[in-house]
């Protein structure tokens, strides 16, 4: 059976959950491996809207397992809020359909108290996180003082003990930035009651992965974020805090790189970002346009999604450093009634023209897009299914985009709903 990996080439919000749940039909397990409650991945499935943050997309469906690897970080309190808002929806999760790795971290109050500290002090600096506490947890996680799952559920009164001196630590720099101390009274209670409903999901997910391969299952793994947000090879420092790009799939789930089949990468037809750092094909009649039609806002905060032309430069090295077999482009539709549409082919910096991203947020800011201008279609493709009926201007868009990452276009997506993607 083969395994797949789905990973964002831009900065997130590419229209992954789509993809996944496109893919999820032919596949057996869905796999989270990074990321933690920052992401928001929206299917429409039955003609119901669903919004997942933690739990694989993958749940939507009967009959699939999901998977929560060692690579995530999870909010014990937010992941139950998530699964009492997909029950009041019909879905129920169980531990018969979610599995979480014993060896997840978790992210604490004080992670999304610190997360949100940081950022203040930060000023005009700020990334524009999500608040969610990823940058904290994770931090903790390399510093070898982070709390796990097996920690929270394999002895709860060891674990509050500990919460409570790191608690403390944090009280006193909290206070002294005038803002509320956190009660560990009120915390403890909710993670006590928080264990005793996680603990039956709790397990080691890397031999259940490998038991399951064994037995010629297959599995799709569900990135998060998106190749410009990982923590190497994205816009430091206006990036997430893990490996969004494919290799984090493995290491975030104990399954080997020999193991995976294909690298499925989803990019927009445009290019939008939430959060600060630069974004070199901004446009904001782009925004504006997308904005007055209900479009573009972020589906974790609600923020306004800044936009912008479709970007090869991140999108060819999104090919090469996550090793992209195919492309699903998506909402080809949003560009349906533009007369011409410009695509970022090269940067210009200094004089020197660039291929590639450059190392230096600052070099990032100043580099000067260098478009090209392609004929629009304006018509109408949200009915189109097939990939000779698009346009013959979509086509040599879709190609132009080819050409430019040497990576084919698979799928392309003229709508939210599943069935309106075109398969190749
Ligand atoms: P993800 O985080 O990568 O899963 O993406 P988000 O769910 O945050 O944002 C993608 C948005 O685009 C969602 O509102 C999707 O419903 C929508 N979407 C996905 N594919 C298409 C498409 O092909 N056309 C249109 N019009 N919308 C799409
Ligand atoms: P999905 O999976 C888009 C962005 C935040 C911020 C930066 C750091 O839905 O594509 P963090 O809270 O992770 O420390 O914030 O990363 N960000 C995302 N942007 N889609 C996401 O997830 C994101 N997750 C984080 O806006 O700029
Ligand atoms: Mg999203």
């Amino acid at each position: 059976m083969s395994n797949t990996i789905v990973i964002g080439a831009q900065w997130g919000d590419e229209g992954k959950g789509k993809i996944v749940d496109l893919l999820t039909e032919k596949t057996d397990i869905v796999v989270r491996a990074q990321g933690g409650n920052n992401a928001g991945h929206t299917v429409i499935s039955d003609g119901k809207e669903y919004i997942l943050h933690l739990i694989p997309s993958g749940i939507l469906w009967p009959g699939k397992q999901c998977v929560i690897g060692n690579g995530v970080v999870m909010d014990p309190v937010a992941l139950l809020g998530e699964i009492d808002g997909l029950a009041g929806k019909g879905i129920e999760v169980t531990p018969e359909n979610l599995v979480i790795s014993d060896r997840a971290h978790l992210v604490m109050p004080f992670h999304r108290e610190m997360d949100a500290y940081k950022e203040a002090s930060k000023g005009d600096g700020k990334i524009g996180t999500t608040k969610r506490g990823i940058g904290p947890a994770y931090g903790d996680k390399i510093d070898r003082i982070g709390f796990r799952l097996h920690d929270l559920v394999g002895d709860p009164a060891q674990f509050i003990e500990r919460l409570a001196q790191r608690i403390d630590d944090c009280n006193t720099l909290f206070e002294a930035a005038g803002m509320d101390k956190l009660d560990v009274e009120v915390i403890g209670k909710d993670l006590l009651a928080a264990a005793e409903r996680l603990k039956p999901f709790s397990t080691d997910t890397v031999g259940i992965l490998h038991e399951a391969m064994k037995d010629g299952k297959s599995l799709l793994f569900e990135g998060a974020q998106g190749t410009y947000l990982d923590i190497d090879q994205g816009t430091y420092p206006y990036v997430t805090s893990s490996n969004t790009t494919s290799g984090g799939a493995c290491t975030g789930s104990g399954v080997p790189p020999q193991k995976i089949d294909r690298v499925v990468g989803v990019t927009k037809a445009y290019t939008t970002r939430v959060g600060e750092g630069p974004f070199p094909t901004q446009n904001d009649t782009l925004a504006d346009r997308f904005h007055k039609m209900g479009r573009e806002f972020g589906a974790t905060t609600g923020r306004k999604r800044r936009c912008g032309w479709l970007d090869l430069v991140l999108v060819r090295y999104a090919a090469m450093v996550n090793g992209l077999d195919d492309l699903a482009i998506t909402i080809l539709d949003g560009l349906d009634d533009c007369p011409e549409i410009p695509i970022c082919t090269h940067y210009e910096l200094d004089g020197e023209k660039l291929l590639l991203p450059p190392a230096s947020a600052k070099d990032f800011e100043r580099v000067e897009p260098v478009y090209e201008s392609l004929p629009g279609w304006e018509s109408d493709t949200t009915g189109v299914r097939n990939y000779d009926d698009l346009p013959e201007n979509a086509r040599a868009y879709l190609a132009r985009i080819e050409k430019e990452t040497d990576t084919r276009v698979s799928m392309v997506g003229v709508g939210p709903s599943r069935d309106q993607t075109i398969i190749r």
